[in-house]
């Protein structure tokens, strides 16, 4: 829109005439005049219509104006002219944006209407009933608090971009459409219409893409990766979710955790200079002292949990390489690309389960944030370890037979690290939960209750994919 001034804006523009546009966002008549609150993506103004004054003719603005405005609501799509004033003193609110100054309504023009919404956009939402917000998300996201978090993480996303940028690593983009990589949770499948009876699979990370980076000698690899895990939904996890992820090439696992703690310092500094952070250097524990001190491997380290400010981060070291699953076999603690501390490399033949990894967690206020590892980089060990997980030699070759390959063709040592940014977002947004710092996400039974998916297809794409459903 030419001319248009962000509400933001106005109060540099004291005496002077504006063009506004936005919502309305609450109304009130008081005697003859009436005032209403206008909202844009950057902040909000009263205006203000004063009645119409008799030496003014019908056909001039202001009197479009009071007749207009007599028939506005909240969530209305206005555009506004009118005139930026100071407030009298005795109407002075500090502590408000644009609490100074008001504006003098001239012209309004309605761009449109809305209907009644289902619940007040003009109040913080979080307790109104979460099915509801999340059919209405674009109403939700309306609210200041929604709006003020979708920025934040902004903010956040921005600062690590730049962050990672400035130190010399390139954002590559990875596939969607892929085949498995094992992170521990089931996977989901896009089925192939050209390969009938074949599957896409949805990448849990990009970890092993990551690694390939790494053979492919881009030595410093980041990116804002989108996950995909088909698990059971909880507060601090969606079957979608973004992680800032990042390798790098001939690094030490001392290296990636000093890199992580000054890029997390910074941003603090950067994005929440009113936070503060507990213990700088981060705290270390080993996973064993974390157990048997905290009896978990993220403990809540801060000294005053009613501290909205307080930021306890920790790493948690040395974790085992190994635990049993459910049916008594073994099952990789990390990830099957984890490499062993070379002191306990002999356990793997032995004791396997006693084998420590060169693995790495970096936890806040009792919220695992991140993990990393440094990586197996050749073939004999990754082979190894893959017998240990009990795969057969067909299934290695078939399902990571690439990798295998990959490392004989001069794959230099790797590793690195991943954190939740939806879970970095809640903690520092003070959100009870990752959905509150999501723009669309998805219920506890995985449903987008907007766009109404997962939904059924129709029998032709069934039949293209080569598909028949169980009735
Ligand atoms: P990991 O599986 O530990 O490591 O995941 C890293 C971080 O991603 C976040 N996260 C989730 N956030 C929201 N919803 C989920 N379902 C969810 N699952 C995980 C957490 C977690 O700490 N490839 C390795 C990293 C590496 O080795 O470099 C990986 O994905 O904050």
């Amino acid at each position: 829109m030419q001319n248009r001034t962000y509400i933001k804006d106005l109060n540099s523009k004291k005496g002077e005439e504006a063009i506004i546009a936005g919502w309305v966002d609450i109304r009130r008549d008081q005697g003859k005049m009436v005032f209403f609150d206008m909202r844009d993506m950057t902040g909000k103004i009263q205006c203000v219509v004063l009645p119409q004054k008799a030496e003014v003719p019908t056909e001039s603005r202001g009197s479009s104006a009071i007749e207009i405005a007599g028939k506005i609501r909240p969530e209305w799509v206005l555009k506004i002219t009118g005139k930026v004033n100071a407030r009298p003193e005795k109407n002075v609110n500090k502590d408000q944006q644009n609490g100074d100054v008001e504006l003098e309504v001239l012209t309004i023009e309605v761009l449109n209407e809305a209907k009644t919404p289902p619940f007040q956009v003009n109040e913080n939402t979080s307790g109104i009933n979460e099915d509801l917000r999340m059919k209405y998300k674009y109403l939700d996201l309306r609210t200041e608090r929604m709006q003020k978090n979708i920025r934040m993480r902004d903010k956040i996303v921005t600062f690590f971009r730049q962050y990672m940028h400035d130190n010399g690593f390139l954002d590559v983009e990875t596939p969607i459409m892929t085949k498995g990589t094992p992170e521990g949770s089931r996977e989901y499948l896009v089925p192939s219409r050209l390969e009938p009876g074949n599957f896409y699979v949805l990448p849990q990370s990009p970890q092993q893409f990551k690694q390939l980076c790494m053979v492919g000698g881009v030595e410093k690899y980041f990116q804002i990766a989108k996950c995909m895990r088909d698990e059971d939904t909880r507060g601090d996890r969606q079957p979608e979710f973004t992680q800032l992820d990042y390798e790098m090439s001939f690094v030490t696992q001392e290296e990636i955790i000093t890199y992580t703690e000054d890029m997390f310092i910074k941003m603090v500094q950067t994005v929440y200079p009113e936070k503060k952070i507990q213990q700088i250097p981060f705290p270390r524990l080993t996973y064993a002292e974390s157990m048997e001190k905290y009896s978990n491997d993220k403990p809540d380290l801060r000294e005053n949990k009613e501290d909205p400010n307080l930021l306890a981060f920790c790493w948690v070291v040395d974790f085992p390489m190994f635990e049993k699953d459910s049916e008594g076999g073994v099952q990789a603690v990390h990830h099957p690309f984890t490499s062993p501390k070379t002191e306990d490399a002999h356990l793997l033949d032995t004791d396997p389960l006693s084998a420590r990894a060169n693995a790495y967690d970096i936890v806040l206020n009792g919220y695992e944030l991140g993990g990393g590892s440094i990586r197996i980089h050749k073939r004999e060990l990754q082979n190894k370890i893959f017998e240990l997980l009990g795969l057969s030699k067909e299934l290695i070759e078939a399902r990571f037979g690439h990798m295998l390959e990959a490392f004989e063709y001069g794959a230099p040592p790797h590793g690195g690290c991943a954190q939740g940014i939806d879970r970095i977002v809640m903690l520092m947004q003070n959100e009870p939960n990752i959905r509150e710092v999501i723009a669309f996400p998805k219920t506890g039974e995985g449903k987008d209750l907007m766009m109404g998916a997962p939904s059924t297809a129709s029998d032709k794409q069934l039949k293209e994919l080569g598909i028949q459903l169980k009735k």
